[in-house]
């Protein structure tokens, strides 16, 4: 089933923006990086996807190459974050194939829904390892090649769980405070060479696997978070996409080393009653 351009683009970007520009996507078969994916291609990037499940990945890839004529969208397959090895493959493959690195989403990220008393020290550690030393593989294995770009820029998926703490996550609650603080070091230590460091921390999504899993637990917790969003709704995947056409556009450029929530506000609510 084809998706409609509205699900994933705002109707307010100019076509042929990213022309020429190539992007490198961790978790690019996920709801949300696909849909962040889909957006750069729609508006003239090429990309390479990677992520665990082959099958997925490449469907993934081959689904988004769908969305420009002439679209060049790589998916590698069996390609894990905590494997320094496979994702510089991937990387350098990458900018051998599409001629450069420019943009790099850093979005592969695990999550299971798990009480403290109920996580083993293994359950923690595999949180942390894709989180945490995955975003920091991702970083080594494109810095070389986003060095070579005239406009080097990497967006880092977030959450905002952390800011408070939150029940049942806090093996990802700890994993993205530490994503947060990868990000300001690389923006103060590659900024003066022209790299911008961000963070987008989306709020809950509709469609997304957390969402869903939240909803399988009680089917009522979604309706009652919603209603507590200042901004009234739940976020959609093109929220986060536009979030980050803005930051990867030249509109963006001077926003170097911030965390950008993008949940209508949402935790500024997280406990309140
Ligand atoms: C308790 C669990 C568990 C669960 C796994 N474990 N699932 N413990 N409850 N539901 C434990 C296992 O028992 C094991 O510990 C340890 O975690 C490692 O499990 P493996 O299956 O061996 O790990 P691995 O194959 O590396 O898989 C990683 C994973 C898995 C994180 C556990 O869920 C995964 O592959 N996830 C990727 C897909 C995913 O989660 N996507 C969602 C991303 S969304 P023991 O002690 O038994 O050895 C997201 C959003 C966050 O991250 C923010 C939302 C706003």
């Amino acid at each position: 089933m084809s998706i409609p351009e509205s699900h994933y683009l705002s109707p307010v970007w100019r076509d042929g923006l990213f022309k020429d520009r190539v992007v490198f996507v961790t978790g690019g078969a996920g709801t949300i990086c696909s849909m962040q994916t889909r957006a750069l291609v729609r508006l003239g990037a090429n990309a390479c996807i990677i992520g665990r499940s082959e099958g997925k990945t490449e469907e993934a890839a081959r689904d988004i190459a769908k969305v420009r004529p002439g679209a060049k969208v790589i998916g590698i397959g069996g390609c894990d974050v905590r494997k320094m090895e496979s994702l510089q493959a991937a990387a350098d493959r990458c900018a051998r194939e599409l001629g450069s690195i420019d943009f790099v989403i850093a979005g592969a990220a695990g999550n299971f829904i798990v009480s403290l008393d109920g996580m083993s020290s293994n359950a923690f550690k595999s949180v942390m390892d894709i989180d945490v030393l995955g975003t920091f593989n991702t970083i080594k294995a494109t810095i070389p090649h986003l060095l070579k770009s005239s406009s080097p820029r990497i967006i880092y998926v977030s959450a905002t769980f952390h800011y408070t703490g939150m029940p049942l996550q806090a093996h990802v609650s700890a994993a993205k405070a530490a994503v947060d603080s990868l990000m300001a070091s690389v923006a103060l230590e590659y900024g003066p060479r022209g790299v911008q460091s961000n963070v987008i921390s989306p709020g809950a999504i509709e469609e997304t696997e957390g969402t869903a899993r939240l909803v399988s637990l009680d089917e009522t917790v979604l309706a009652r978070y919603a209603a507590k969003i200042p901004s009234g709704r739940l976020g959609t995947v093109r929220d986060v996409a536009d979030a980050t056409v803005f930051l990867f556009s030249e509109a963006g450029t001077y926003i170097n080393g911030q965390v950008i929530p993008v949940d209508g506000a949402a935790w500024r609510r997280q406990g309140a009653s």
